[in-house]
């Protein structure tokens, strides 16, 4: 049966022609063919899939989920198993993540202290609600529900109501939080945003106003010029006048804000960088303005960057508050608030309840595993090799960027006009390389950047293999189009 359907859902691909059920397989037959870049080893042999069929879920997924949930790829995936870097498919196929759960996993899957944890805790205690008091609670709450916890605390702390977030960034999908994100794919037309939300400058050095060849903290530059000293960005003087505006013209004269929120490197936009020293402006501005500073460490907490266990600290600024999700529970739903005992206390001033808040499961794996190192050292191997592609397709390519394991590649159309390449192109380099066996994210405000944010265990073979692939892809994309 099984084998019958895969045959069916893959007549159309060249990929898998002529090739048959590789369930209990822990590496596909056809990846290593003399076209496709060799895949790592892995000894993980993963189970055979027992699920039901994929036609059936396929159905039941158009017909019953909700129709905003999207999944990649003309024949989407089911995912049946991970193992660190590493999933399969109901087939067995198996696929390098290169997206770890839209930067998610940061330990690895299945890593075998957190089952050990989940196993331990789920057959003591699963939920009993934070009306007790519990050895293992802080503050956990989940992912915009932190950011809409800190837009909540950062009212009651200052008195004002106002928010500023950067265009082009990125703080979740609730109500108060969608009015913080600035991307307008992001947003449901006729619902009326809420009061109480400035989006400001749209601080990107390549493909906005201002950028020059040192503004980025990162091993890659933009191809733009500047004849800036190291100590000076005029990149980021001018974002900043631009960001002071928003005081000028948008917030009442007589009142203050009381926050201002980005993340240290924007995660869906793009990973867009920003100039060097404009955050550590920005939060000295909103400080004078008696405001408090949000940093957004959603994606770029728990050491995915590299350099920094936190993403703010490669700004020098230090927030009021921190929020955080995604890495910190590597799957599980968790996220966290941290602040001051100060700024917290302001939650006293009326009842304040969530029923999952404080759920008992959590993990510290990451400095145990030395994975800030291993996220620095093969990220800035990645991002290296990376960089060679934009001498060697400057049709396509046209930016590199980020730091550590959290890296954007732009394609492009133009490398004149920066026009972003059109979806139908992109997703062909993104279906091949799904082919070939590594699977990346996508993102950005026209959809044209291919993300890289696996778990922070992968290694310089797995990059090499994931440079290989990608350098393949644009390959073919480059030959397909010198023809039309
Ligand atoms: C930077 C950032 N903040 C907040 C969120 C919202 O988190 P969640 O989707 O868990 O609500 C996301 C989600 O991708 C994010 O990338």
């Amino acid at each position: 049966m099984l084998v019958n359907k895969f045959v069916k859902i893959t007549t159309n691909t060249q990929y898998f022609m002529n090739s048959k059920c590789f369930t209990h397989q822990s590496r596909s037959p056809t990846i290593n063919t003399p076209f496709f870049p060799e895949m790592p080893d892995c000894k993980h042999i993963p189970s055979t899939y027992t699920g039901p069929n994929y036609e059936d879920i396929k159905t039941a997924h158009e017909t019953f989920v909700s129709p905003s949930l999207k999944p990649f790829y003309k024949e989407p995936l089911i995912i049946h198993e991970g193992k660190r870097q590493w999933l399969w498919d109901h087939r067995g196929k198996r696929y390098l993540d290169m997206f770890g759960g839209v930067a998610t996993i940061s330990v690895g899957h299945s890593h075998p202290r957190i089952v050990a944890a989940i196993i331990e805790q789920t057959s003591k205690l699963n939920h009993v609600s934070s009306v007790y008091m519990q050895p293992r609670l802080y503050e956990y709450v989940c992912g915009s529900e932190a950011n809409e916890l800190a837009f909540l605390m950062a009212r009651l702390h200052t008195r004002n109501h106002n928010i500023i977030s950067l265009r082009n960034g990125y703080h979740g999908a609730t109500y108060g939080t969608s009015a913080s994100t600035a991307i307008s794919t992001w947003k449901y037309p006729f619902i009326v945003q809420p009061p109480g939300y400035l989006h400001a400058v749209y601080p990107d050095v390549y493909r906005a106003q201002w950028g020059g060849s040192k503004c980025r903290d990162s091993p890659i530059q933009t191809n733009r010029y500047c004849d800036c000293n190291q100590e000076q960005c005029i990149a980021s003087e001018k974002y900043f006048c631009d960001f002071e505006e928003i005081f000028r013209f948008s917030s009442p004269y007589t009142e203050g804000v009381a926050a201002f929120i980005a993340e240290s490197i924007q995660g869906i936009g793009g990973t867009v960088q920003y100039p060097k020293y404009f955050l550590k402006r920005v939060y000295e501005y909103v400080h004078k303005k008696g405001g408090l500073c949000i940093a957004d460490e959603v994606q770029t907490g728990f050491s995915r960057t590299g350099e920094h266990f936190w993403g703010f600290e490669s700004h020098g600024v230090v927030p009021d508050i921190v929020t955080l999700a995604k890495g910190i529970g590597n799957g599980f739903p968790l996220g966290a608030v941290v602040t001051s005992t100060e700024i917290a206390n302001n939650l006293n001033t009326a009842l304040h309840f969530n029923t999952f808040g404080g759920n008992p499961l959590a993990c510290a794996i990451i400095e145990e595993e030395e994975l800030q190192k291993n996220a620095q050292t093969v990220g800035t191997h990645l991002i290296n090799l990376l960089n060679t592609l934009l001498s060697e397709f400057p049709n396509t390519v046209g930016d590199v960027r980020g730091k550590g394991l959290m890296i954007g590649i732009e394609l492009i159309s133009n490398p004149e006009t920066k026009q972003p390449l059109e979806t139908e192109r992109m997703l062909e380099i993104f279906e091949d390389v799904k082919d070939m066996g590594v699977l990346l994210g996508k993102g950005g405000l026209y959809a044209n950047i291919l993300r890289i944010k696996p778990p922070l265990c992968v290694t310089k073979e797995d990059a090499d293999f994931t440079f290989e692939v990608i350098k393949k892809a644009l390959k073919k994309h480059q030959e397909k189009n010198s023809k039309v």
